[in-house]
Protein backbone atom coordinates (compact mmCIF):
# COMPACT_ATOMS: atom_id res chain seq x y z
CA UNK A 1 0.00 0.00 0.00
CA UNK A 2 2.89 2.48 0.90
CA UNK A 3 4.77 1.24 -1.87
CA UNK A 4 1.67 2.48 -4.22
CA UNK A 5 1.21 5.62 -2.58
CA UNK A 6 5.01 6.31 -3.45
CA UNK A 7 4.71 5.34 -6.66
CA UNK A 8 1.41 7.74 -7.09
CA UNK A 9 2.82 10.68 -5.34
CA UNK A 10 6.12 10.22 -8.17
CA UNK A 11 4.21 10.33 -10.89
CA UNK A 12 4.42 13.14 -13.53
CA UNK A 13 0.62 13.61 -12.94
CA UNK A 14 0.95 14.05 -8.86
CA UNK A 15 2.37 17.91 -9.07
CA UNK A 16 0.32 19.07 -11.72
CA UNK A 17 -2.92 17.85 -9.62
CA UNK A 18 -1.45 19.26 -6.34
CA UNK A 19 -1.29 22.54 -8.13
CA UNK A 20 -4.61 22.43 -8.86
CA UNK A 21 -5.57 21.13 -5.43
CA UNK A 22 -3.77 24.44 -4.27
CA UNK A 23 -5.13 26.70 -6.52
CA UNK A 24 -8.92 25.76 -6.00
CA UNK A 25 -9.93 27.94 -3.32
CA UNK A 26 -8.93 31.21 -5.19
CA UNK A 27 -10.78 30.02 -8.47
CA UNK A 28 -13.67 29.22 -6.26
CA UNK A 29 -13.54 32.74 -4.68
CA UNK A 30 -12.54 34.78 -7.71
CA UNK A 31 -15.66 32.59 -9.27
CA UNK A 32 -17.94 33.13 -6.08
CA UNK A 33 -17.24 36.90 -6.21
CA UNK A 34 -17.84 37.08 -10.12
CA UNK A 35 -21.40 35.63 -9.47
CA UNK A 36 -22.01 37.31 -6.56
CA UNK A 37 -22.23 34.07 -4.34
CA UNK A 38 -19.86 35.58 -1.20
CA UNK A 39 -23.26 36.65 0.59
CA UNK A 40 -23.88 40.49 2.14
CA UNK A 41 -20.78 41.74 2.69
CA UNK A 42 -18.25 40.13 -0.24
CA UNK A 43 -15.46 42.18 0.80
CA UNK A 44 -15.67 40.97 4.11
CA UNK A 45 -15.63 37.24 2.40
CA UNK A 46 -13.00 37.42 0.33
CA UNK A 47 -10.66 39.03 3.67
CA UNK A 48 -11.49 36.46 5.64
CA UNK A 49 -11.14 33.40 3.26
CA UNK A 50 -7.93 34.75 2.29
CA UNK A 51 -6.61 34.41 5.59
CA UNK A 52 -8.12 31.37 6.55
CA UNK A 53 -6.77 29.56 3.37
CA UNK A 54 -3.09 30.85 4.87
CA UNK A 55 -3.76 29.57 8.01
CA UNK A 56 -4.37 25.97 5.79
CA UNK A 57 -1.72 25.84 3.75
CA UNK A 58 0.46 26.85 6.47
CA UNK A 59 -0.51 23.90 8.11
CA UNK A 60 -0.69 21.75 5.22
CA UNK A 61 3.12 23.12 4.68
CA UNK A 62 4.17 22.09 8.39
CA UNK A 63 2.74 18.43 7.84
CA UNK A 64 4.09 17.42 5.21
CA UNK A 65 7.69 16.26 7.41
CA UNK A 66 6.00 15.08 9.85
CA UNK A 67 3.68 12.78 7.61
CA UNK A 68 6.80 12.05 5.20
CA UNK A 69 8.74 10.73 8.04
CA UNK A 70 5.42 8.79 10.15
CA UNK A 71 3.94 7.20 7.41
CA UNK A 72 7.02 6.41 5.46
CA UNK A 73 6.16 8.66 2.02
CA UNK A 74 9.28 10.23 0.99
CA UNK A 75 8.20 11.11 -2.06
CA UNK A 76 5.87 13.58 0.08
CA UNK A 77 9.11 15.97 -0.40
CA UNK A 78 9.16 17.35 -3.77
CA UNK A 79 5.29 19.43 -2.87
CA UNK A 80 7.14 20.93 0.44
CA UNK A 81 8.26 23.93 -2.06
CA UNK A 82 4.84 24.01 -3.74
CA UNK A 83 2.89 24.26 -0.15
CA UNK A 84 5.33 26.93 0.96
CA UNK A 85 4.59 29.57 -2.39
CA UNK A 86 0.52 28.56 -1.93
CA UNK A 87 1.18 29.39 2.30
CA UNK A 88 2.68 33.14 0.42
CA UNK A 89 0.14 33.39 -2.41
CA UNK A 90 -2.67 33.56 -0.04
CA UNK A 91 -1.00 35.38 2.62
CA UNK A 92 -0.23 38.11 -0.21
CA UNK A 93 -3.73 37.74 -1.34
CA UNK A 94 -5.25 38.35 1.88
CA UNK A 95 -2.97 41.21 3.00
CA UNK A 96 -3.61 42.35 -0.95
CA UNK A 97 -7.99 42.22 0.12
CA UNK A 98 -7.17 43.87 3.64
CA UNK A 99 -5.44 47.00 1.76
CA UNK A 100 -7.64 47.36 -0.63
CA UNK A 101 -11.38 46.74 1.10
CA UNK A 102 -9.92 48.08 4.31
CA UNK A 103 -8.03 50.75 3.17
CA UNK A 104 -8.57 51.84 -0.07
CA UNK A 105 -4.84 50.76 -1.56
CA UNK A 106 -3.72 54.38 0.56
CA UNK A 107 -0.34 53.26 2.10
CA UNK A 108 0.33 56.01 4.69
CA UNK A 109 -3.37 54.46 6.12
CA UNK A 110 -2.43 51.06 6.01
CA UNK A 111 0.76 52.21 7.91
CA UNK A 112 -0.72 54.06 10.85
CA UNK A 113 -3.12 50.93 11.18
CA UNK A 114 -0.63 48.65 11.44
CA UNK A 115 1.35 50.52 13.60
CA UNK A 116 -2.39 50.96 15.60
CA UNK A 117 -3.74 47.83 15.91
CA UNK A 118 -1.62 45.06 17.26
CA UNK A 119 -3.25 41.95 15.45
CA UNK A 120 -2.96 43.48 12.03
CA UNK A 121 1.32 44.44 13.27
CA UNK A 122 1.38 40.74 14.03
CA UNK A 123 -0.50 39.71 10.70
CA UNK A 124 1.73 41.68 8.96
CA UNK A 125 5.05 40.25 10.88
CA UNK A 126 4.14 36.93 9.35
CA UNK A 127 4.12 37.90 5.97
CA UNK A 128 6.85 40.05 5.94
CA UNK A 129 9.16 36.89 7.47
CA UNK A 130 7.23 34.59 4.98
CA UNK A 131 9.29 37.03 2.44
CA UNK A 132 12.65 35.57 2.01
CA UNK A 133 11.18 32.22 2.78
CA UNK A 134 9.26 32.82 -0.48
CA UNK A 135 12.14 34.23 -2.42
CA UNK A 136 14.70 31.87 -1.37
CA UNK A 137 12.46 28.59 -2.15
CA UNK A 138 14.29 28.08 -5.52
CA UNK A 139 17.26 26.15 -5.80
CA UNK A 140 19.43 28.55 -6.80
CA UNK A 141 18.75 30.59 -3.79
CA UNK A 142 19.48 27.10 -1.69
CA UNK A 143 22.74 26.73 -3.80
CA UNK A 144 23.69 30.07 -3.11
CA UNK A 145 23.24 30.22 0.31
CA UNK A 146 24.14 26.64 1.24
CA UNK A 147 22.31 23.70 2.81
CA UNK A 148 23.21 25.09 6.21
CA UNK A 149 21.94 28.94 6.07
CA UNK A 150 18.88 27.88 4.19
CA UNK A 151 18.06 25.31 6.79
CA UNK A 152 18.19 28.24 9.66
CA UNK A 153 16.53 30.80 7.59
CA UNK A 154 13.63 28.65 6.94
CA UNK A 155 12.97 27.26 10.80
CA UNK A 156 11.50 31.12 10.47
CA UNK A 157 8.44 29.04 9.27
CA UNK A 158 7.68 28.13 13.04
CA UNK A 159 8.23 31.52 14.04
CA UNK A 160 5.39 32.72 11.21
CA UNK A 161 3.20 30.00 12.49
CA UNK A 162 3.29 31.15 16.69
CA UNK A 163 2.70 34.58 14.57
CA UNK A 164 -0.51 33.44 12.45
CA UNK A 165 -2.20 31.87 15.61
CA UNK A 166 -1.78 34.99 17.60
CA UNK A 167 -2.85 36.85 14.67
CA UNK A 168 -6.18 34.92 14.48
CA UNK A 169 -6.67 34.69 18.46
CA UNK A 170 -6.12 38.37 19.01
CA UNK A 171 -8.62 39.40 16.03
CA UNK A 172 -11.77 36.56 17.58
CA UNK A 173 -10.75 37.90 20.78
CA UNK A 174 -12.71 41.19 20.55
CA UNK A 175 -16.16 38.64 20.10
CA UNK A 176 -14.62 35.97 22.73
CA UNK A 177 -15.38 33.43 19.20
CA UNK A 178 -12.15 30.87 20.53
CA UNK A 179 -13.43 27.74 18.80
CA UNK A 180 -11.86 27.52 15.34
CA UNK A 181 -8.34 29.23 16.63
CA UNK A 182 -8.15 26.34 19.46
CA UNK A 183 -8.89 23.93 16.29
CA UNK A 184 -5.69 25.67 14.46
CA UNK A 185 -3.57 25.99 17.39
CA UNK A 186 -3.99 22.24 18.40
CA UNK A 187 -2.70 21.60 14.68
CA UNK A 188 0.27 23.89 14.26
CA UNK A 189 1.06 23.15 18.24
CA UNK A 190 0.81 19.55 17.87
CA UNK A 191 3.14 19.64 14.18
CA UNK A 192 5.66 21.63 16.35
CA UNK A 193 5.48 20.02 19.22
CA UNK A 194 6.41 17.09 16.66
CA UNK A 195 9.43 18.83 15.32
CA UNK A 196 10.84 19.74 18.92
CA UNK A 197 10.51 15.98 19.82
CA UNK A 198 12.46 14.76 16.69
CA UNK A 199 15.00 17.34 17.48
CA UNK A 200 15.57 16.31 21.34
CA UNK A 201 15.44 12.58 19.88
CA UNK A 202 18.65 13.35 17.42
CA UNK A 203 20.31 15.13 19.80
CA UNK A 204 20.37 12.19 22.46
CA UNK A 205 21.04 9.80 19.82
CA UNK A 206 24.36 12.27 19.01
CA UNK A 207 26.52 11.68 22.01
CA UNK A 208 26.59 7.35 22.01
CA UNK A 209 26.99 7.45 18.25
CA UNK A 210 29.77 9.82 18.03
CA UNK A 211 30.54 7.83 21.22
CA UNK A 212 30.36 4.03 19.00
CA UNK A 213 32.71 6.40 16.19
CA UNK A 214 35.91 6.34 18.90
CA UNK A 215 35.39 3.01 19.36
C1 LIG B 1 0.66 34.69 7.52
C2 LIG B 1 -0.07 35.79 7.64
C3 LIG B 1 -1.53 35.84 7.99
C4 LIG B 1 -2.39 34.85 8.34
C5 LIG B 1 -2.12 33.36 8.47
C6 LIG B 1 -3.67 35.46 8.58
C7 LIG B 1 -4.83 34.78 8.94
C8 LIG B 1 -6.02 35.37 9.23
C9 LIG B 1 -7.20 34.67 9.65
C10 LIG B 1 -7.31 33.17 9.82
C11 LIG B 1 -8.18 35.59 9.85
C12 LIG B 1 -9.59 35.32 10.35
C13 LIG B 1 -10.51 34.87 9.26
C14 LIG B 1 -11.83 34.42 9.79
O1 LIG B 1 -12.39 35.10 10.67
O2 LIG B 1 -12.33 33.40 9.33
C15 LIG B 1 -7.63 36.88 9.56
C16 LIG B 1 -8.32 38.06 9.64
C17 LIG B 1 -7.80 39.27 9.33
N1 LIG B 1 -6.52 39.54 8.92
FE1 LIG B 1 -5.04 38.19 8.66
N2 LIG B 1 -3.56 36.81 8.38
C18 LIG B 1 -2.27 37.08 8.02
C19 LIG B 1 -1.75 38.31 7.71
C20 LIG B 1 -2.45 39.48 7.71
C21 LIG B 1 -1.94 40.77 7.29
C22 LIG B 1 -0.56 41.02 6.73
C23 LIG B 1 -2.94 41.66 7.45
C24 LIG B 1 -2.94 43.13 7.17
C25 LIG B 1 -1.88 43.89 7.18
C26 LIG B 1 -4.08 40.97 7.96
C27 LIG B 1 -5.30 41.54 8.25
C28 LIG B 1 -6.41 40.88 8.68
C29 LIG B 1 -7.69 41.52 8.96
C30 LIG B 1 -8.01 43.00 8.84
C31 LIG B 1 -8.55 40.51 9.37
C32 LIG B 1 -9.99 40.68 9.83
C33 LIG B 1 -10.93 40.65 8.68
C34 LIG B 1 -12.33 40.98 9.14
O3 LIG B 1 -12.57 41.27 10.29
O4 LIG B 1 -13.19 40.94 8.28
N3 LIG B 1 -3.76 39.63 8.11
N4 LIG B 1 -6.31 36.72 9.17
Amino acid sequence: MRTRVNQALSSRFAKPLAFMFGLLPFVWLVTAAALDWLGANPAEALERSSGDWTLRMLCVVLAITPLRTVAGLPALAKFRRMAGLFVYFYAVLHLLAYSWFDMGFELADIAKDIVKRPFILVGFAAVVLLTPLALTSFNRAIKALGGKRWQLLHRLVYAIAVLAVVHFFWMRAGKHNFAEVAVYAVILGSLLGWRVVQAIKKRALQPSSMLRSQL
